[in-house]
């Protein structure tokens, strides 16, 4: 078992302690208006791993590894076919659960179970896509009373990937900073959800603001979710509603609410502005992100070619392998139920939540019913 050291909790890819903790959750990953007929495939990265998302012809969403698990051509330049992604090589073919197939002379169809690809169910809610790229069966969908509410209309505001890391970002909104020179302090007190900031408006706007595990942020009107794209990358996401007395004629699940695109922050990022949104091909990708493992780079010496495309989720994800993580005997206790610190309550948190993780038992805010039916890999929920 491998404990987490403050170092590791910055890390987000497979195998390591934040990164295993945070494929138990539900993650935003783009908005649903992306996934169209005429463009119905996108290039993605989450939590470190590399993702081809495609939408088939009849409109559900696929979620997989960005290589082929043949000679590793990058997915997203393929081509969909009826209800899966054709590989822009060989043609061969993956379902939205990461089967692999041929269509042969008179269409028939050749299964290659050994070139399976890794795959993740998503989910549309809310006008934005969610996956889950746990263990199975996944849990049930998170309840954001933003997301849930009928009453009125919603608005998504998506910020380009901001050059930070994910606990950089959560921390900064957890500092409490306001009022403490004239004498007023803030206080965070831990719910069964998450953390709730308590202190004197007047001295402190975010007062009321709630940090629901791990990495959502939630107001009366607004709630701010942020994905990890990968150690060095965040992608942020804030959805708004706004009261109407018009009430919403769909169901949350269909909605097509109004998206903006904020700007880069050219302070925070000075190429941003050319990177482009999620890093739109390989080539395009930061260096810091480009860290092979010896073992990696066996294997990409060796032809591109996976033993077990399951053990390497992602296709290629260069990072240490967990088994080089210092193991630390320590454990930790739970967290004090209120503090002045809000970063301090939230890192005692994640570490609580991690060894939680790690002896098998749902971390925080995680519910699966005892006989939920498993969620089958790549295929889009509604
Ligand atoms: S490289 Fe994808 S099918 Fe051959």
């Amino acid at each position: 078992m491998v404990l987490a050291s403050q170092q590791d909790l910055t890390r987000v890819g497979p195998g390591t302690p934040a990164g295993e903790l945070l494929r138990r959750y539900w993650l935003p990953i783009a908005p649903a208006s992306e996934m169209t007929e005429e463009n119905p495939i996108k290039a993605l990265h989450v939590l470190g791993e590399g993702l081809a998302m495609f939408r088939d012809k009849s409109g559900r969403i696929g979620l997989m590894q960005e290589r082929c698990t043949h000679h590793a051509v990058m997915m997203y330049n393929g081509h969909v076919e009826s209800d899966s992604l054709a590989c822009p090589l060989h043609a061969w073919r993956f379902d939205l659960e990461g089967n692999c197939f041929v269509i042969a002379y008179r269409e028939k169809v050749y299964p290659i179970a050994w070139a399976n690809a890794v795959a993740y169910p998503v989910k549309r809610y809310a006008g934005m896509l969610w996956a889950y790229m746990g263990p199975r069966p996944a849990p049930e969908f998170p309840r954001y009373e933003v997301l849930d509410r009928t009453d009125g209309r919603r608005r998504i505001t998506v910020h380009p990937s901001r050059k930070r890391n994910w606990l950089d970002l959560v921390e900064d909104a957890l500092q409490s900073e306001a009022g403490e020179s004239d004498g007023a302090s803030t206080n965070f007190s831990l719910a069964s959800d998450g953390i709730v900031r308590e202190g004197n408006l007047e001295n402190d706007p975010a007062s009321g603001q709630k940090l629901i595990f791990p990495v959502a942020f939630e107001t009366d009107r607004s709630l701010c979710l942020r994905t990890p794209i990968d150690d060095a990358h965040t992608w942020e996401v804030i959805v708004e509603f706004i009261p109407d007395s018009e009430p919403m004629s769909v169901d949350p699940a269909n909605e097509e609410p109004e998206v903006v695109y904020g700007q880069p922050d050219a302070a925070e990022d000075p190429n941003a502005a050319l990177r482009g949104f999620f890093f739109g091909t390989a080539e395009m990708k930061p260096p810091e992100v480009i860290k092979m493992s010896d073992e990696i780079k066996k294997v990409a010496m060796g032809g591109f070619f996976f033993d077990s495309p399951a053990e390497k989720p992602g296709g290629f994800f260069f990072d240490t392998p967990a088994s080089a993580l210092p193991v630390e005997p320590e454990r930790y206790a739970p967290p004090q139920q209120h503090s002045e610190d809000g970063v301090a309550l939230f890192e005692a948190l994640l570490h609580h939540e991690i060894q939680q993780m790690q002896e098998g038992a749902n971390p925080m805010g995680i519910v699966r019913e005892e006989q939920e039916t498993p969620v089958e890999a790549g295929s889009a929920q509604s």
